[in-house]
């Protein structure tokens, strides 16, 4: 075979593993340190054309559009410019509005997926500015855009995407840093400690994957759940709904994710002591949002799985169960958190006897509408 499982049970904990390589690779030829500047020699657009912009749309399915959700956040905030997010399934049912001041974002790990590839076509007929992230150069998301972003993560065999997801997001990340630098959004200080932050992400998913005994533990502890509800804030409910994703894909189990302060809306009438709830509350600018929720489901008698930032021992006490983060300046908290939601998922799993790489119904690429 030309790709193995390397020593590894399932192709989907190797490719967890690789996430440390995935993004150095990621990054690798994209970064200058020194000068404080992000460089893509495959960005298709010149500076210039990157000053009108005047709006970026991110499309995409799957764990590619919890990517989007994941870039648009970044690209708000690096960049300056206004973005936002449509599922590619559903795009050809609008009526967008699109022209040429707009950049198309599709992300897609094939780049084979139907409605990704039928959504880029209307925006190439209605003149927006194509980039695609993928990690096929021979795909037809890459021969339809003006450019593309390779995500150069070698082959995903796992049906579930996980190191695909930390390829997207380290490439979005750069992506806007460099929209924020061409339209002189950035200091170049700025710039550089974003870029340090980045080149510390490997070390630090290392570290997440060098121990992985409480994940078994913790398995054997939530398997038994038949509903699971993920909740995040901000940048982090793109999180909640890809770790709900992933454990719904490989278990079986019901699982939603959900902005957390769309609680009190709903789903906080699911809540007892037979449903679980997974938040994701690190030490970031929406830290004390995120300790009034868990308190409300504690209230509710619900089980709470706390993602926390190592050392917070106050919001532990709270929680039924934790898993920690490594320290890290907050915008690398959507990156690190991820890790810990995918071998969960894969640990949940294992326990209930899954096929966890080929899980029922499930088609790596989905080229049919
Ligand atoms: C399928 C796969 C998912 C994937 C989605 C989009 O549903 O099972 O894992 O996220 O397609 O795939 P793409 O190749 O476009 O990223």
């Amino acid at each position: 075979a030309l790709v193995d499982r390397g020593g590894y049970r399932h192709f989907m904990l190797k490719e967890i593993m690789e996430q440390p390589q995935v993004v150095a690779g990621a990054l690798r030829g994209r970064v200058n340190f020194d000068a404080g500047r992000v460089e893509l020699p495959d960005f298709p657009f010149l500076e210039d054309e990157i000053r009108d912009f005047r709006r970026v749309v991110l499309t995409g399915c799957g764990t590619s559009l919890h990517a989007a959700h994941v870039g648009r956040y970044l690209i708000e905030r690096f960049a300056g410019l206004p973005a936002e997010v449509e599922s590619a399934s559903e795009y050809r049912y609008r009526e967008p509005f699109l022209d040429s001041d707009t950049l198309v974002v599709a992300i897609s790990q094939s780049g084979e997926t139907a409605d990704t590839i039928a959504a880029m076509q209307d925006a190439k007929e209605r003149g927006a500015r194509l980039l695609s992230i993928c990690n096929s150069e021979e795909s037809q998301a890459a021969r339809l855009a003006d450019g593309s972003l390779y995500m150069g993560c070698g082959m995903e065999i796992g049906v579930a995407s996980t190191k695909t997801f930390i390829a997207s997001v380290t490439i979005l990340f750069l992506l806007g840093i460099y929209l924020g630098q061409a339209r002189a959004r950035l200091s170049p200080e700025v710039r550089r400690d974003l870029i340090a932050d980045l080149a510390s992400t490997p070390r630090l998913i290392g570290e997440m994957l060098a121990d992985v005994s409480q994940y078994k533990v913790l398995a054997q502890k939530f398997s038994g759940y038949n509903s699971f509800l993920y909740l995040g804030r901000g940048i982090n409910s793109a999180i909640a709904l890809e770790g709900a994703l992933k454990l719904k894909e490989v278990s079986y189990i019901h699982a939603e994710g959900y902005p957390a302060g769309e609680m009190k809306h709903g789903p906080i009438a699911l809540i007892d002591r037979n449903m679980a709830t997974l938040a994701l509350a690190p030490r970031d600018r929406l830290y004390d949002k995120m300790a009034g929720n868990i308190k409300e489901v504690k209230a509710r008698r619900g089980i709470v799985l706390g993602v926390l930032t190592e050392g917070d021992t106050e919001l532990a006490a709270e929680v039924d169960d934790t898993l920690f983060l490594p320290t890290a300046p907050e915008h690398l908290y959507p990156l690190l958190a991820t890790v810990p939601l995918q071998l969960l998922a894969y640990y949940i799993a294992l326990d209930r006897g899954c096929d966890v790489d080929q899980p029922r119904n499930l088609a790596k690429s989905v080229t049919v509408e």
